[in-house]
């Protein structure tokens, strides 16, 4: 590609790659920069490349061009037929140069086509003799150079090198992700129309004090990824970039067909998009997630509930805390301990003083299968006798000035130095600080949460550090700002899988959370929204936030219960719990101002609202750990927007106060508002749903009105779903493991149903190599029998495992919408794999006013591990 100036032509290289997956990939450099043809200016010893190596940090699936893409030019134009049956069609014009996506004859996607692609090329800085000279030229004005604000130079060695594409969705009305924002799900337009935003999304990691809902404002995490629907079809685009990103959205119709329109700009690096083409949300995120990877499988703790504060303040304190849930019959399964309890903010010391028995903190906590999560931070402390940082400065592992010292500057403890993550030898060394026998006081059932990573810093600009900082490889922090977060939890990973002691048989899966994120960092961390606030607004937008991040391929995610600032109200506790029971990540934390408010500290009747969530999370654990085996399996969202589970109805694409848990059919509309005795639910299709609790039946598509009164989190089933639930209360996920399955079956209005249950050791990874069990469920309406089938692929551990949980019995089944015929029915025949066929008691009961029954078949006594039929 050519651009015209008037000293002549820049030159940019281009090339366009499609891969067998059918994604495609436009990647434009610099040729000048790419030579490392420039001056940099202020004796800089930055990198004179473009930024290139976002890609290391990000992809993880294969990126070998296809070989069955095929191509032809003709008067300037170049037609590659590519994808699965050749289905897609991208169209490539020289000159002016646009890139069209289609699929099925129909253009999709648009690069280029408003003609806002835009590279800042390289040019020398003219030096003016006065301010007025410099105004008037304005090929080379100041503000390209030099950059100062809020008491802070940017020196800007390279100069100006900004990228920009327009990026146009044919045909779309409703763009979805580029998390991290507290905006709604469907994304709003930027141009300043009433209820519109003024300014673009933007997407530069940083540590927002008391952040603003409603709001394109940038937060902790960036992901790059957009995803537009319209019925039955969605594309979307990934935009690899690490620098500060701004999204401009507008959406607009030509001769009555919708279009979005898209203008992504980013500060530095090179422009790197990649274009998927559908056409269901699922294709998407799965040719999204093939690329950047998927959500590692958790352990099962990591699903279960968790309790934090800034800060429990000792070791008595944590086991008082565990205590009083147990008291209270409240399972908890990890502790949480925030910055306080280090010396001094020294990360791997602890405070003596008030945790004077870390041992026995932990074996009480694993007594019972809990777990502790302690904070590490990417800061470390400038202090004498502080081992980590005298081997961080001798080893010289910290991000340099653009002066190539260390950067030194302000965060938690005071002045710090921080660790390069980018650099491999600093990963080795954080390795060994991991290490049980360095990082005294931790254990088995310890593990990590990483925080402060955007990078957080008090006092810098943005409050974060310099942009002209330099990173190991001589990448300024201005190319790889986005990426830093990543590059610090993932070395936390590496740290964990390491440790492992010579007795622990088979490594445990890691558990992060981790504030700062990129695309990618799903493989390795959880993650949070950071410091909400304990407020209505809030916590209705903690459900749309979850949702982007589940369709941007990050969904194990939450937002702090119930609000991180701020006391809130007992009737705010007790709903934000019954919302936080359905994050994905379901964490409540609070700030050190905050009072205590753990929900055993809390009045009745508020107090069992708040108990009865967790226990619904403890309940529904065997179908959420089934819900992110689908995420880590193929990337799917662990909790779904409407968009996603009927794309066919676009009256569901703009609702974002309601999610499906997984494939289970089970809908919830956690109440966000205060008073509430009643929400309005949102049914996409005609099929019936059942009121979880009381298994009222709702039909007909359109809004429906759902009791809410302060003890009821608005659920209900849809008909045509089987889930699995534990319904024996514990104090922890790891003591249920053992327990009996009930199977709840909700019939179709057809009759029929199917539904999974996934489980595994819930630590290790020994279900890669096949110790696991993955049965599918299905009620055939017309034969009325209910099966029992396995759904996964015999691997090496699989028999081994097995006898592990050949024990474990369905002990309930449960019909929901069962027709009044099953009234006369008082047993049920049980055939199971190698047994003779038994009979079963079977209760049926009358559905309310008209309304179908429901029956309860007790103790079918059928193994977890063996295929077997139940004849209703
Ligand atoms: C900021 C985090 O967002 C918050 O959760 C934590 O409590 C404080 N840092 C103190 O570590």
């Amino acid at each position: 590609m050519l651009k015209q100036i008037e000293s002549g032509v820049v030159r940019f290289p281009v090339s366009v790659a499609f891969l067998d997956s059918g994604t495609a990939r436009l990647t434009v450099d610099e040729e000048r920069r790419l030579q490392g043809n420039i001056l940099l200016r202020h004796g800089s010893k930055a990198q004179k490349r473009r930024y290139n190596e976002a890609e290391k940090w990000t992809i993880s699936g294969d990126l070998t061009p296809s070989k069955k893409a095929t191509s032809l030019t003709k008067d300037g134009i170049t037609t590659v037929q590519y994808g699965a049956g050749q289905r897609f069609e991208a169209t490539i014009r020289h000159y002016p140069f646009t890139v069209e996506f289609g699929r099925d004859g129909q253009t999709h996607i648009q690069l280029n086509g408003r003609g806002f692609l835009n590279i800042e090329h390289w040019r020398e800085k003219k030096e003016h003799e006065n301010a007025k000279q410099a105004v008037l030229d304005i090929a080379d004005q100041d503000s390209w150079w030099e950059e100062s604000f809020g008491g802070f130079t940017d020196s800007k060695p390279r100069g100006p090198e900004s990228i920009a594409l327009d990026v146009v969705f044919n045909g779309y009305e409703h763009v979805y992700g580029i998390p991290e924002h507290a905006s709604s799900l469907s994304l709003k337009e930027t141009t300043g129309g009433k209820g519109q935003y003024v300014d673009p999304y933007r997407l530069f990691n940083t540590d927002v004090f008391e952040y603003e809902v409603d709001s394109p404002m940038t937060l902790y995490g960036a992901i790059p990824f957009m995803q537009a629907q319209r019925v039955n079809s969605s594309v979307g685009v990934f935009w690899l970039n690490g620098a500060d990103t701004w999204i401009d959205i507008a959406k607009t119709s030509t001769q009555g067909a919708p279009k979005t329109q898209t203008h992504w700009i980013s500060e530095s690096g090179i422009l790197d998009i990649f274009i998927f083409l559908g056409p269901t949300p699922k294709d998407v995120i799965s040719s999204y997630t093939s690329l950047t990877g998927t959500t590692q499988m958790p352990q099962e703790f990591a699903v279960a509930h968790h309790q934090c504060r800034w800060n429990y303040v000792s070791d008595d304190d944590i086991v008082g805390v565990a205590k009083r849930f147990d008291r209270h019959s409240i399972p908890v399964d990890a502790l949480w301990l925030d910055i306080e309890y280090t010396d001094s903010k020294k990360y791997f010391t602890w405070d003596r003083l008030n945790f004077k028995d870390v041992d026995k903190m932990h074996r009480r906590l694993d007594a019972v299968g809990r777990k502790q999560i302690v904070i590490v931070d990417p800061h470390i402390k400038d202090e004498a006798d502080y081992d980590v940082v005298d081997q961080l400065k001798a080893k010289d592992l910290a991000v340099k000035t653009s002066k190539e010292d260390s950067y030194r500057a302000s965060c938690w403890p005071g002045q710090s130095y921080w660790i390069d993550c980018f650099n491999p030898a600093a990963v080795t060394w954080w390795k060994s600080l991991f290490r049980y026998d360095t990082f005294q006081g931790t254990f088995p059932n310890t593990w990590l949460w990483n925080d402060m990573n955007e990078p957080s810093v008090f006092g810098g600009p943005e409050a974060t550090m310099p942009k002209d900082n330099i990173h190991f490889g001589g990448w300024e922090n201005r190319d790889v700002h986005n990426i830093n977060g990543l590059t610090y939890h993932e070395a936390t990973y590496q740290a964990l899988l390491a440790r492992s002691r010579a007795e622990e048989k088979s490594p445990r899966r890691p558990f992060i959370l981790t504030r700062a994120y990129f695309a990618g960092s799903q493989r390795t961390s959880a993650a949070w929204t950071g410091d909400n606030t304990a407020t209505w607004e809030h916590l209705a937008a903690s459900i749309p936030m979850i949702l982007t991040n589940g369709i941007a391929g990050y969904p194990f995610i939450g937002a702090d219960v119930p609000g991180y600032f701020g006391n809130p109200s007992d009737e705010l506790l007790a709903r934000w719990y019954q919302a936080g029971a359905f994050y994905p990540f379901f964490r409540a934390h609070a700030h050190i101002d905050t009072r205590r408010r753990e929900p055993y500290v809390i009045e009745e009747p508020y107090r069992s609202v708040m108990a009865n969530a967790i226990r619904l999370r403890y309940q529904l654990l065997p179908a959420w750990y089934t819900a992110f085996r689908h995420a880590a399996g193929s990337g799917e969202p662990i909790v779904r927007p409407n968009y996603y589970v009927h794309p066919e109805d676009s009256e569901s694409f703009g609702i974002d106060s309601q999610m499906y848990l997984g494939s289970t059919g089970i809908l919830v509309r956690p109440v966000v508002e205060e008073g509430a005795k009643a929400i309005d639910v949102y049914l996409a299709d005609d099929e019936v749903y059942y009121d979880y609790w009381d298994f009222v039946a709702y039909s007909g598509k359109g809004r429906h009105t759902v009791p809410a009164p302060l003890e009821k989190v608005p659920m209900l089933m849809r008909g045509g779903h089987i889930f699995p639930r534990k319904d024996r209360l514990r104090r922890s996920s790891a003591l249920m493991r053992h327990d009996p399955i009930t199977l709840v079956v909700v019939l179709s209005q057809g009759g029929d149903a199917n539904g999974e249950l996934y489980m595994d050791d819930g630590e290790t990874f020994q279900y890669e190599q096949g110790a696991y069990v993955h049965r599918r469920f299905v009620f055939d309406g017309k034969l009325n029998t209910l099966k029992s089938e396995n759904f996964g692929e015999e691997g090496k551990l699989a028999k081994q495992y097995e006898k592990t949980v050949q024990h474990i019995k369905v002990e309930r089944i449960i019909v929901v919408g069962v027709p009044d015929e099953w009234a006369s029915k008082a047993e049920v025949n049980v055939n199971e794999e190698g047994s003779a066929p038994i009979q079963v008691t079977m209760t049926y009961h009358q559905g309310r006013k008209g309304q179908l029954g429901w029956a309860v078949v007790r103790n079918p006594g059928r193994s977890i591990v063996k295929d077997w039929k139940v004849e209703f």
